[in-house]
């Protein structure tokens, strides 16, 4: 079967754990010309020696998703380097553990900041190289709380629904340049996200939600997202039973109304 990886230039951001850092491992093995981005160069560094790649198929580019004003240099580096991008894997970011009324709005803003407005900076970076290209793929890692609003994530959910307005968007005005956007809506993985959540006192989480630790691995869940790149899907949601909650809301509205208070936030 034909690898269509194969040598495609694919920034992934978050790459220093979880979805993304499996993302990274599982794209390598398909031979593709990676650049890592997170804040931690030395976890990036780790990922990239996972690898196995080659300094010429591999750019570690650590900045901090909080502050993305300076984008355009950042594509900038990648086009010096590569010549072009095919794939912008927009999946860095983080969750949040805290109740709204007890939350500073200047973490709602960061919240914002990371998980949503990054992604609209990275992206308009890359869209003049790859409208030129007459190719590209943007992915967008939301969540099932882009769908909903839960518990403990009133701004997290905010961000990733804003996403989805976004990127719906973007979708449609851009196909005419031959660029494609799919859109990921995770349930439950098994990551650190719980760990690095936010709390109300800008503190993080530190502790394993109890239905995190036996969700679907981070490894199922980014050959789910590779599957659904190749197959030009517009949005798609990975993870276990708790996806059922979605079918729930279409279809039955009141019953979903009764069990997401039922839902433990954790
Ligand atoms: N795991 C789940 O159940 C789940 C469910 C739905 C959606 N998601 C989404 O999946 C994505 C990946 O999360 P994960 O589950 O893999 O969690 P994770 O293991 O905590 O990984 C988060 C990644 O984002 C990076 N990151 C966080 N804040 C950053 C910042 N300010 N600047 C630059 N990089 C930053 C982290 O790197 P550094 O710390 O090195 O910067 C890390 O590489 C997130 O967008 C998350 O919302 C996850």
């Amino acid at each position: 079967m034909k690898n269509e990886f194969k040598d495609k230039v694919i920034w992934i951001t978050g790459a220093s754990s979880g979805i993304g850092e499996a993302l990274a491992l599982e794209l390598a093995k398909r031979e593709a010309r990676l650049i890592l981005s997170a804040r931690r160069k030395e976890e990036l560094e780790r990922v990239a020696a996972q690898t196995k790649l080659a300094d010429l198929d591999m750019l570690i580019l650590p900045f901090d998703l909080s502050d993305t004003s300076n984008a355009s240099a950042l594509a900038a580096q990648v086009i010096n380097k590569f010549g072009r991008i095919d794939i912008l894997v927009n999946n860095g970011g983080y969750s949040q553990r805290s109740e709204a009324i007890e939350t500073p709005l200047e973490i709602d803003r960061q919240l914002m900041e990371v998980n949503y407005f990054s992604y609209v900076s990275l992206s308009k970076a890359v869209l003049p190289y790859m409208k030129r290209q007459k190719s590209g793929h943007i992915v967008v890692i939301s969540s099932i709380a882009g769908k909903f609003g839960f518990y403990l994530r009133s701004s997290y959910s905010a961000a990733k629904h804003a996403l989805h307005g976004f990127f719906e968007s973007l979708r449609l005005e851009t196909e005419k340049f031959g660029i494609k956007t799919l859109i990921v809506c995770p349930g439950k993985i098994k990551t650190n996200v719980s760990l690095n959540a936010v709390t109300s006192d800008g503190k993080k989480h530190n502790e394993m939600d109890k239905s995190h630790a036996n969700a679907m691995s981070a490894e199922e869940c980014a050959l789910q997202i590779i599957s659904a790149i190749q197959k030009n899907k517009e949005e798609i949601f990975v993870g276990g039973k708790e996806l059922l909650i979605i079918k729930i809301r279409w279809f039955f509205p009141k019953l979903f109304s009764v069990l997401i208070r039922k839902q433990s936030p954790y």
